[in-house]
């Protein structure tokens, strides 16, 4: 039985604190916030880490692409300072990291599978094997379609989301092929249409920081939004 927090930090709260990190996800829990979402992509080594952009420099003082460094030098980085010298030091988690911390916390957990190009069913598959104890509270997604299905055959019983910006024609075929259990949305493409399309399907939307659009969209059936202000609510 899939269950969601109304509020999920996006990027574990990326406005309070360095976004995809231990220090965001701190705040968050002590915030009272229930839920976490945070990005997943691979080292040149395949391991699982918690990062946003294929590339280095706006979230950390590194350089290049996160997919040609080692598990070993992407630890030596500072993946705070760029947010704010107050957090200055603070690495980039891998994802066993911080499904502990969440564990701890009892964090509901959003993993966001984010393939580097071309890595789309190594990272689905990497992430899906890693993930193959957990049992939750949470669901995984992917706007990549190729990641997802690998993920699906390497754990058949993963919960799974399916991500787009908008809800395309084809989602209901995407969503019944893959055993989906729920659809995430870009916020500002989500019109009452688009909730009177997925009926009694759970959806979710990121990224909304005001109440006004919070409010819009638990009208309209929204299942939680990801928000970097959980502070707000
Ligand atoms: O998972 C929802 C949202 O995080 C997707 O967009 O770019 O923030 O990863 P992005
Ligand atoms: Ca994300």
């Amino acid at each position: 039985m899939l269950s969601y927090p109304r509020i999920i930090a996006h990027r574990c709260g990326g406005a309070l604190a360095p976004e995809n990190t231990l220090a965001g996800l701190e705040i968050a829990a002590a915030l009272g916030c229930a839920g976490i979402e945070f990005d997943v992509m691979l080292s040149a080594d395949a391991v699982p880490v918690v990062i946003h952009d294929e590339t280095l420099e706006r979230t950390t003082n590194g350089h290049g692409r996160v997919a040609e460094l080692s598990l070993r030098e992407l630890q030596k980085l500072d993946a705070g300072r760029n947010h704010h010298k107050a957090y200055a030091g603070e690495p980039i988690p891998g994802l066993e990291a911080i499904m502990a911390r969440a564990a701890q916390h009892k964090l509901w957990t959003n993993i966001e599978i984010k393939p580097a190009a071309g890595h789309d069913k190594e990272t689905g598959k990497t992430v899906a094997q890693a993930l193959a104890e957990w049992s939750g509270p949470g669901i995984v997604s992917s706007f990549s379609g190729a990641a997802l299905r690998a993920a699906r055959t390497t754990a058949p019983t993963l919960p799974l989301a399916l991500l787009y910006e908008h809800l395309p024609p084809h989602w209901r075929d995407d969503y019944d092929e893959l055993g989906a259990l729920a659809i995430h949305l870009a916020a500002r493409h989500v019109s009452s249409a688009t909730a009177q399309a997925l009926g009694k399907v759970a959806w979710a939307c990121y990224t909304v920081n005001d109440h006004i659009e919070a409010d819009r969209l638990f009208a309209l059936g929204c299942t939680a939004i990801f928000t970097d202000r959980p502070d707000l609510w």
